[in-house]
């Protein structure tokens, strides 16, 4: 950490301090006490994500100028907008803030999400910029206290929202990430990669969320370069991790998470069904190819005869004519 690095990291910290505050203990921050309250946040949770409130009322601009904060300083920490005439304003605006720490626990950034998202062309959530400290591909939220829940479970969960994170906590499972609303990147696989041996990947239980688990599986599959086990928990449709801890208790999400936990090719035999009619000869065929260079990755000859066994039940086809099938698509792998 360089002298810079160091001073961007000191703002980060006070300005964190100050939306809490604001949150906490002032009129200001009535609207998103009352929002976070309907959201079921307990103030156990808002405290320990250190959660806080941009009002309407800029409030960071005129502490800066207060404390004869460095103008370029400012500038690069992406906490203010600049004007034309190179005028600094507060970039979070009547948002409810999510500090976001690096690994050690240190804020560098901040995501804003918005009270009301009706009746807005306003993005849903808001992120800092790229600054000195604050390099996206390369940040996970929530790491800092996940990689220490994650050496007692083995695992860490991958979640789509800081707010599913933070349920996640809530209801006990500590060990929750998040990457940053952009998607998962090659750099976070190697970091998680480093942390743990396996990656339950836990997105929203909707065809977007489907989709998101595809691509994250792929790229662990060609960034992890040593041994992590990935795995997927599938959450019912329409919710995601957040509603359900909502609406059924952090008991029952924690079993949830337990039960429904499946390996990728249980995943896949599952997910690239979607859009097939498998009554029809021809796109049975299609899905079969599939699924089985799927079965064909797994390095284990028994996990391969279970899913042929599997396969060859449901649809009842010779278990050898999908094993011969299998060794022309393992030939391609090798
Ligand atoms: P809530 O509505 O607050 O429960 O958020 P969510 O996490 O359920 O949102 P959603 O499932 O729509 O999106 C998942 C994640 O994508 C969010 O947590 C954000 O990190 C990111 N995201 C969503 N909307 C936006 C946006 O408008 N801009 C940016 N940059 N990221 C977004
Ligand atoms: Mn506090
Ligand atoms: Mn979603
Ligand atoms: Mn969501
Ligand atoms: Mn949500």
């Amino acid at each position: 950490v360089d002298r810079e690095q160091g001073q961007l990291l000191d703002l980060h910290d006070k300005a964190a301090q100050l939306y809490h505050h604001i949150l906490l203990n002032t009129p200001a921050g009535e609207p998103a006490r009352r929002y976070l309250q309907k959201r079921g946040m307990s103030r156990d949770l808002i405290e320990k994500f250190g959660i806080g409130f941009a009002p309407v009322q800029r409030i960071l601009t005129p502490y800066c100028a207060q404390q004869k904060l460095d103008y370029q300083l400012m500038r690069k920490s992406g906490l203010f907008t600049e004007d034309r005439d190179g005028k600094l304003q507060d970039r979070f605006v009547e948002r409810v803030m999510f500090p976001i720490r690096n690994a050690q626990g240190k804020v560098i950034a901040f995501s804003g999400r918005l009270l009301n998202t009706a009746q807005t062309d306003l993005p849903k959530y808001l992120n800092s910029p790229e600054t000195p400290i604050f390099n996206k591909r390369r940040t996970l939220f929530n790491l800092d206290l996940a990689k220490k829940a994650a050496r007692d479970d083995g695992r860490l969960y991958l979640f789509e929202g800081f707010m599913d994170v933070i349920s996640a906590f809530g209801a006990g499972v500590e060990n929750g990430i998040a990457s940053m609303g952009t998607s998962f990147t090659s750099e976070q696989v190697q970091i998680i990669n480093r942390t743990t041996k396996q990656l339950d990947i836990c997105y929203d239980g909707d065809s977007a969320g489907q989709n998101a688990i595809d691509r994250a599986i792929s790229l662990v599959q060609d960034h992890q370069n040593g041994h992590l086990n990935v795995q997927v928990v599938q959450l019912p449709a329409g919710v995601d991790p957040d509603e359900y801890v909502q609406q059924n208790g952090a008991a029952k999400f924690r079993e949830y998470v337990h039960d429904q936990e499946e390996t990728t090719t249980d995943f896949y035999l599952r997910f690239l069904r979607n859009g097939r009619n498998l009554n029809n000869q021809q796109e049975l065929m299609t899905y079969l190819d599939a699924v089985l260079k799927e079965i064909a990755r797994l390095d284990t000859p028994l996990a391969q005869d279970m899913y042929l066994s599997k396969l060859a039940d449901e649809f009842k086809l010779d278990k050898a004519a999908l094993q011969g099938q299998l060794r022309q698509f393992q030939g391609e792998l090798h």
